[in-house]
This record gives structure tokens, C-alpha cells and sequence, in this order.
């Protein structure tokens, strides 16, 4: 593996780091963590990902949702349900930030990457990138946009056509968009595989005479070609050995820096998001349960899902759950997506649920300057009021039923981003900066 070049620098990974937020980072979410008292994380040099409170949203999804259709068999085939992949949805992804994108297996993340690409045509909602609508965009419309947003994908192996040239794989988006005259094309791909720390003369060898990491390189100089805005990276390091998957990583952060590219990362490890996304989104079974940034969602997790996927990750366990060691196991298994449980969809594993869990949806209340949360109890861990916080919001009394005397809360929107005001649990009233 070529070295990065020196100016390549910023925040570190050790690799030490990775390797251990690899060895115990468990997104089943259960399993033993009896023996797993490791040392804090440590970042070497600066934070490269800080939040920056005042950039303007380079892309804004609103109420997002991919149903996909289950057919009957037999010759008349037909649709007999729907696997709600992604349920409503809204969030946004600040210019020359990134966004951080976790959940268990299946909860809806790549195909929430894939509608915000337009690999998929969204069932329902909006997707605004830079000011334009692209969730029902025509082909042909999308393809100037293309080019300002693309995709490095979690698996370097079948990502790549073997039998294509590492510069005709790279090469062919310039082509195609025609963005530099046919003579200029190999030293554009040469100059994008040193950018991305690869030998340049080896533009003419094919996808097998490299290794993993290296693969993914060739991706993500794929995906640069066109100068996006936006990088969807799905995964990009997971399929990777821990000693790669620290390079890859920083050199993401190098080119983000560089390139001022923002990202969408999905990811189902946190302690990588942690360092890459100072804000993260939550996913459970196609909902965002909690959102937030980086420090609040790491130390003062108010929703049962999130503190139990944190209290499985070895570098924020501590501050995830209170100073004590056990691990938050969750029961059973992740209910199918074609018939998700009614009201909070996360109830059928919750240690916390009630009546009104069943009955009511919890919305996505605004309870801190940048933090969101779905749950009837919401609340750090150990201090979980005993009474549901949004039963008066809602209107509806502590088991979920209608509640005649109470007026409903008008501004429990689905909308992306944070409000100037917000609910105090505390107080449990409105709260401002
Ligand atoms: N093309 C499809 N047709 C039908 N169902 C699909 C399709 N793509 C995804 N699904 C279903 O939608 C749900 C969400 O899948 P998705 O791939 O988005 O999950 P994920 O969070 O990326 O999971 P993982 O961490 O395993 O990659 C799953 O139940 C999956 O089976
Ligand atoms: S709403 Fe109820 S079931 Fe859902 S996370 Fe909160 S306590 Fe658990
Ligand atoms: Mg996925």
C-alpha cells in the first residue's frame, strides 16, 4: 500500500484504535461484554469533523420512504404487502459535514443511501440537494446532479467490474459526463490515484491485483472523479482488515478537508462514526429514533435503543451507561420490517415499554439545542421518568388513549434539522438558546 503523501495529514486513527472498536463493536447488539475493559480512545491531533452550527444544509431530506413491494407467487403476481424499508424519515446533511448514519443490520440505511443517490426512486417524501428536488427527478434531469453526488459502496470486491482496467474504471464517468477533453482523461485518472494514494502507472491493471484496501481506493477515486459535493459512503470500511481500515478512513478525512465534500456515512460501527460525523442519526426498523450531535449522542443518550447499542461499544461504554459495566442486552430479534410493531417500533425489545409504547408512535421531539428523540420515556440512562413526557403533547393520557381535556402540542413536525426552541424534559416546558 503507498503511503499517503505528507500533506495528507490531520486527525489519526491508530490503528490500535480501530482494531479495537473492531474486535468489540457488536451491531446484534447482544453477546457477553463481562471481559471488555479497554481503555478510553484516544484521537491523535485535532478533531477534523467539527460541527459548524451555522452551515447552510447541502442536503435536506423531509418525511423519506421506500416501501418495497411482496409480491404473491404463482402466475398472477399479486402485491400482498410491503417491506417498509424506510418509514418517514427527515434530516440534513450540513455543506462540508458529515452526517452519521447507524442501526442494526437491515434497519434501513443502505437503501436510505441508495434513494438519496437516486439508485432507488423514493416510495413518499422529499429530497432537496442544494436547493433542487431530486426525489421524483426524471433520468435524464438527474444526470447533471449525478455527478455532484456519488456513492463509495461497503463492498470493494463486487464494486468493481474485474474486467475493467483500473483506468477505465476510473476514466469512464469523465467520458461519459464528458468533464475533460478524450487526451486529458489518463492523466486525470493518474492524478486521482495518487490523490487517493495509489501508484499511478498502475492505471492499466485490473481490480484482482489489488488488495482490499486497496480496492477501496480505487472506489473512492471512482467516486471523486466528478468532483462530487456529496459522497455516500455505505460502509466504506467495514468489509475491510482493521489495520486498513484506519487508512481508509483517514484518508476520507483528508479528502473531505481538501475537496470540502460532505458525506452521508453510514456505518454500523460507532466508534467510527464517532470520529468521522460530529452528528449522528439513529436508525431502528426504517425510523430515525435519535439524533444528535456527537457529544450528546455519545454521553447522554436518551433513547433505550441508543444506550444499548452504545453500551456495546467498548471507548464511550462508560459514559453510555452511568459508570457501571454490564452491557444493555437486548431481547430478541429485530421484528420484520413487513409488519412492523404498531406505535414505537422499537417496543417489542424495550426494557421500558408501556401501554402507550403500543398505542402511540412517538414522535421525534426536539429535547436540546441539537438532539431529537423518539420515545414516550425519553430520558438518560437511569433517570427514565416514570410518566410518558409527551402524553400532554400528544393530547392523549398515560396509557395512550385520548385524553379530552388536553390540547396538542401544534408543532410536532417531521421536519429536518434542529428548532431555535426545543422541550426541557427537565422542566418540561419550551426551552431556548
Ligand atoms: N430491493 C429490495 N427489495 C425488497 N426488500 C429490500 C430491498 N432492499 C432492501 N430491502 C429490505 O429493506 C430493509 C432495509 O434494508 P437495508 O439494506 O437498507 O438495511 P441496512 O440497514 O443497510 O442493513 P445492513 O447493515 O445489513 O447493510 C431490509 O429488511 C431489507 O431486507
Ligand atoms: S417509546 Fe416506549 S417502547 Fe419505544 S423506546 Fe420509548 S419506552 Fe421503549
Ligand atoms: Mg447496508
Amino acid at each position: 500500500m503507498t503511503d499517503l503523501p505528507p500533506e495528507h495529514s490531520g486527525i489519526r486513527y491508530t490503528e490500535g484504535e480501530l482494531e479495537r472498536g473492531e474486535e468489540h463493536a457488536d451491531h446484534t447488539v447482544q453477546g457477553d461484554s463481562s471481559s471488555h475493559e479497554l481503555p478510553q480512545f484516544k484521537v491523535e491531533g485535532h478533531a477534523a469533523s467539527v460541527l459548524d452550527p451555522n452551515a447552510k444544509p447541502i442536503l435536506e431530506v423531509r418525511d423519506l420512504r421506500m416501501y418495497f413491494p411482496v409480491k404473491s407467487s404463482g402466475l398472477i403476481r399479486r402485491t400482498i404487502g410491503n417491506v417498509q424499508a424506510v418509514d418517514g424519515i427527515s434530516f440534513q446533511v450540513p455543506k462540508g459535514g458529515s452526517l452519521g448514519l447507524v442501526g442494526e443490520s437491515g434497519c434501513g440505511k443502505s437503501t436510505t443511501g441508495r434513494m438519496v443517490t437516486r439508485l432507488y426512486e423514493p416510495t413518499g417524501g422529499s429530497i432537496n440537494f442544494d436547493g433542487t428536488e431530486i426525489a421524483k427527478t426524471s433520468a435524464r434531469r438527474l444526470k447533471p446532479l449525478r455527478r455532484e453526488i456519488q456513492m463509495i459502496f461497503q463492498d470493494p470486491y463486487t464494486s468493481l467490474n474485474p474486467r475493467h482496467t483500473v483506468g477505465t474504471i476510473v476514466g469512464t464517468p469523465l467520458a461519459i459526463h464528458n468533464v475533460v477533453p478524450k487526451k486529458q482523461i489518463l492523466p486525470r485518472v493518474q492524478e486521482l490515484l495518487e490523490i487517493v494514494g495509489l501508484n499511478p502507472e498502475h492505471y492499466n491493471r485490473y481490480p484482482h491485483e489489488f488488495s482490499g484496501g486497496q480496492r477501496q481506493r480505487i472506489g473512492i477515486a471512482r467516486a471523486l472523479t466528478l468532483q462530487p459535493k456529496l459522497l455516500v459512503a455505505d460502509e466504506p470500511v467495514s468489509a475491510l482488515d482493521v489495520s486498513i481500515q484506519a487508512q481508509v478512513i483517514n484518508l476520507l478525512q483528508d479528502l473531505q478537508k481538501e475537496f470540502d465534500i460532505s458525506f452521508l456515512f453510514v456505518a454500523h460501527d460507532l466508534a467510527v462514526v464517532r470520529h468521522f460525523c460530529p452528528e449522528v442519526a439513529v436508525m431502528y426498523l426504517g425510523k430515525i429514533v435519535e439524533i444528535a450531535d456527537r457529544e450528546t449522542l455519545y454521553n447522554r443518550p436518551n433513547h433505550p435503543y441508543t444506550q444499548a447499542l452504545l453500551s456495546a461499544v467498548p471507548d464511550v461504554k462508560q459514559a453510555a451507561i452511568g459508570g457501571r459495566r454490564e452491557r444493555i442486552r437486548l431481547q430478541g430479534d429485530v421484528p420484520s420490517p413487513i409488519n412492523p410493531p404498531s406505535g414505537c417500533r422499537f417496543r417489542t425489545r424495550c426494557p421500558l415499554a408501556q401501554e402507550i409504547c403500543a398505542r402511540v408512535e412517538p414522535p421525534l421531539l426536539q429535547v436540546g439545542k441539537r438532539h431529537k428523540v423518539a420515545c414516550h420515556f425519553a430520558g438518560e440512562l437511569g433517570n427514565h421518568p416514570d410518566r410518558p413526557v409527551t402524553a400532554s403533547l400528544l393530547g392523549v393520557d398515560d396509557t395512550g388513549a385520548p385524553d379530552a381535556g388536553a390540547s396538542p402540542a401544534a408543532n410536532l413536525t417531521n421536519e429536518p434539522g434542529f428548532a431555535d426552541t426545543w422541550f426541557d424534559l427537565e422542566r418540561k416546558t419550551m426551552a431556548s438558546a
